[in-house]
């Protein structure tokens, strides 16, 4: 079972960025215990502050891995290219947000990608990204 996690702008900043929202822990930390708590599967991980890069990433891994996990973080809410992209390839697309976006401002009530989305997971914190592991198994 392959699974990526694709992190899109800003979220390298975890643990620094606005705490009372997205908690203190970093990424690669919470990465690293997942990996561990789910050794039969590949899990890995890609981040990008670059809408072109994610585009990439979800073209190369998305006909022959099992699942993506996605938190296109701002870009949800803007990137009609991301939301294509996700549309186009194979691989079921689980969306995550740390936040509770609709508990938030406006803009972040939309997504691009939701409509093509195998499932969303907000307001979870970093556990999203393990329920959605979970989703895939
Ligand atoms: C986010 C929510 C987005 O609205 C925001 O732009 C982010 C992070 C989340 O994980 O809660 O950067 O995707």
């Amino acid at each position: 079972m392959k699974i990526i996690i694709i992190n899109g702008p800003n979220l390298n900043l975890l643990g620094k960025r606005e705490p009372e929202i997205y908690g203190s822990e970093t990424f690669e930390d919470f990465f690293r215990t997942l990996q561990l708590k789910y050794k039969n599967v590949e899990l890995s991980y890609f981040q990008s502050n670059i809408e072109g890069e994610l585009i990439d990433k979800l073209h190369e891994v998305g006909f022959t891995f099992d699942g993506v996990i996605l938190n296109a973080a701002a870009y949800t809410h803007t990137s009609v290219g991301i939301g294509d992209a996700v549309k186009g390839i194979e691989t079921p697309v689980v969306e995550v947000h740390i936040s509770n976006i609709h508990a938030r401002e406006e803009f972040r009530q939309h997504s691009y990608i939701a409509p093509n989305a195998k499932g969303v997971l907000f307001g979870f914190g970093l556990k999203g990204y393990e329920l959605a592991i979970q989703s895939f198994l």
